[in-house]
């Protein structure tokens, strides 16, 4: 917790969380992961691993999971913390960190489920667009992109922002809005995670 404030602190931008997420919030997450054979999973912005710890627990013999998170410190953290020892119990599950950007990463192949932190409203339309189109050909034909956004805070910027944020929030708005339709989106309200959130799944 203390490392999550103080990074997010450090790292606003990038960061865009207060707190790390509730484990309400990260058995939503996951619940997109199919408990089939050899599955491929990605996290993109694992923080300080709220999702990745519930994302461990889905494994099985001959899965793949990738993680890319840009923060160093949070990537150390979590190689000490979590995934050396579980590395070290399940020998069988293939595990790799990745230390970028995601526009930069080299991911290769198809992932069955991606799973994804990234605080989306902290960036610019034009960022989403690129992260969402890397993700998306990443993602197997038929399979779920899962995020998160933080419940009420588009409206917040519309209502109260300035002319100029209000008219971004407007075009953010639409380029979510279509992204829904054109990939089947379904959304489930989160309450028990500060602050409460969405979790939105995109079909491929
Ligand atoms: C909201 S935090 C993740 C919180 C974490 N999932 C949790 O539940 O506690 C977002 C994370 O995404 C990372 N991040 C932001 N932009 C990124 C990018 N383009 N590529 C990779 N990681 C990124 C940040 O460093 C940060 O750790």
């Amino acid at each position: 917790m203390i490392r999550f404030v103080s990074q997010a602190i450090k790292n606003y931008h990038a960061t865009g969380a207060i707190a790390p997420s509730s484990r309400f919030l990260a058995g939503e997450m996951v619940a997109s992961i199919q408990h089939g054979e050899q599955k491929r999973i990605l996290e993109v912005g694992c923080g300080t691993g709220s999702f990745t710890k519930a994302i461990l627990k889905t494994l099985q013999s001959g899965d793949e999971f990738h993680i890319v998170e840009m923060n160093e410190t949070f990537c150390e953290d979590i190689e000490t913390n979590m995934l050396a020892s579980f590395s070290e119990n399940n020998p069988e599950i293939i595990i790799k960190l990745h230390n970028e950007l995601l526009q930069e990463a080299e991911l290769e192949g198809e992932f069955d489920t991606i799973i994804c932190g990234l605080p989306f409203n902290n960036f610019p339309v034009e960022l989403v667009e690129e992260l969402f189109q890397t993700m998306l050909a990443l993602l197997k034909e038929g399979s779920e992109l899962v995020y998160f956004e933080y419940l009420g805070m588009r409206t917040i910027k519309a209502v109260f922002g300035t002319p100029t944020l209000r008219k971004a929030t407007e075009e953010r708005t639409a380029d979510i809005n279509a992204r829904m339709r054109e990939f089947q989106g379904g959304e489930n309200p989160v309450w028990c995670n500060l602050p409460p959130c969405r979790v939105v799944r995109l079909r491929k």
